[in-house]
């Protein structure tokens, strides 16, 4: 067999280049390209003739003649999964799920199949990571020793194609993409050629049959091995698994729906017994303090629809010739921008100091409506004095040093009203009207600068 080409290929954005080089010459991130080859052996196509093309072949029509029925929906019976899905598994279509190994991805996806697999649904269950027995063992701990579910520990790419072609499940689970690797290529199981080319396959199989293919993909912070990133553009749904493997609550986030909104959050508890919704979790993320300490401010972010209150901590110490600074679940490119603003503007100088952030509880905060939390938390834990009790505080805050507004600023302060919180200071234009009687026992400090923030935390020592 003829050797194939050997094209290097960008783990961050699936770009492809013909010679190794430092950076991608398409998203240009560093030390992403890694050897993968994506040509076919010769004489095959790699499309093959079983399988058809994403869509059968079928006339040009104008729009308003193409019959547009609502997508078949399966809910899982899994509140908080169905919230993230849109309302369900819908048939036919593709769902990557993605996150750190060991944070609960097999258990929730059994959970699902099985829940599904009760209510009348054929599901397939391939596992490549785990053998049947490990699978089984996972189903006894979960309370599910009758289950049902027909499980198929396989890894090759064409095995599995004949088991869907004869079985016709409507859901199958694939755990996980990278364990499976197709004949077809002479390239490592794991390496993006093989995690492409499967994953293509596997899509044609779901468009073409109506079945829900479900796709689990480990988060890999090296280039060895290829992350789901890589899949993001051909699948329809894509979920990411976030939270700390040492706390117990997991977000589920989708960044990509087709089927439904994006951002939106699902949440769970690890227990006992697997992963259970929580359904009222915005104050999950609070960390009990009996009395309130220095560097810690609350803010509410908004996942999707729902308002959530996380703390942020920050820890500044007096550094070395090199200061550090460090975020943890915040950017930390977003932070030193912020520390020149706090510098210039407010005239709070860390240039010798080490500056530690931490979003509580492992979840990921990327909108800039954090900005203000996080120079209020820098701030206090430079004079040492703590935020008052009941405190909290969101807006993005510009290089020019004015609070910008966070969308849907209304929300967050009527869902901080509703914990009990005291004091709020926000951006002017999500300051709501006076005497409106949902943000009673809150009182709001509206602030249009930087400086202005400052002033009135000062004024509340
Ligand atoms: P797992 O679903 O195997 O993770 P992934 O597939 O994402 O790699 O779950 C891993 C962790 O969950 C494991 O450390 C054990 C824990 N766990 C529980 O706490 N309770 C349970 O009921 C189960 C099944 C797992
Ligand atoms: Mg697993």
């Amino acid at each position: 067999m003829a050797k194939d080409k050997s094209i290097f290929t960008c783990t961050e954005c699936g770009g492809t280049s013909a010679r190794w080089m430092g950076k991608c010459p398409s998203c240009n991130a560093w030390n992403t390209l890694i050897e993968g080859s994506s040509e076919p052996a010769a004489g095959k196509n790699r499309f093959g003739s079983v399988h058809a093309s994403l869509a059968p072949t079928s006339e040009v029509l104008p729009l308003a003649q193409i019959q547009a029925a609502d997508f078949e929906r399966h809910p899982t019976g899994i509140d908080e999964l169905d919230r993230v899905l849109g309302g369900g598994m819908v048939e036919g279509g593709v769902v990557l799920i993605g996150g750190d190994p060991g944070i609960g991805k097999s258990t929730l996806l059994l959970q699902a199949v099985d829940a599904l697999q009760r209510s009348g649904m054929n599901t397939l269950y391939v596992t490549g990571e785990e053998s049947g027995a490990q699978v089984a063992m996972r189903s006894r701990r979960l309370g599910l020793p009758d289950s049902q579910v027909p499980v198929l520990p396989e890894i090759q790419l064409e095995k599995i194609l004949h088991t869907l072609q004869a079985r016709q499940p409507g859901i199958a689970i694939i755990d996980s993409i990278q364990t499976v690797y197709s004949d077809q290529l002479t390239s490592a199981p794991g390496s993006v050629a093989q995690v492409r080319e499967c994953a293509a396959h596997l899509t044609r199989t779901a468009k073409s049959t109506g079945t829900t293919i479900v796709l689990v993909g480990h988060v890999t912070k090296e280039g060895a091995l290829a992350g789901p990133r890589v899949l993001e553009h051909m699948v329809d749904t894509v979920l990411y698994f976030e939270g700390d493997t040492h706390s117990n609550f997991r977000l589920i986030r989708a960044i990509k729906n087709r089927f439904g909104a994006v951002n939106e959050i699902g949440v769970f508890a690890m227990t006992e017994k697997g992963l259970k919704g929580v359904s009222n979790p915005s104050a999950i993320f609070l960390s009990q303090h009996a009395e309130p300490v220095p560097g810690s401010c609350v803010m509410v972010t908004l996942e999707g629809t729902r308002p959530l209150l996380v703390e942020i901590q920050a820890l500044v110490d007096s550094g070395g010739p090199s200061p550090r600074r460090l975020s943890v679940g915040l950017d930390r490119d977003r932070l030193a921008m912020l520390l020149a603003v706090l510098h210039r503007h407010a005239g709070v100088a860390c240039m010798d100091q080490d500056v530690f952030v931490n979003a509580v509880g492992g979840v990921r905060i990327s909108e800039p409506a954090a900005d203000l939390a996080v120079m209020l938390a820098i701030t206090s834990s430079l004079r040492g004095k703590a935020l008052p009790k009941g405190f909290l505080a969101f807006g993005e805050v510009g290089l020019a040093g004015e609070v910008r507004p966070a969308p849907r600023g209304q929300d967050r302060l009527k869902e901080a009203a509703k914990l009990g919180f005291k004091v709020a200071v926000v951006p002017k234009a999500n300051a709501p009207k006076k005497n409106d009687k949902a943000f009673e026992g809150l009182t709001i400090y509206p602030v249009d600068r930087i400086e202005e923030a400052m002033q009135v935390v000062r004024g509340l020592d």
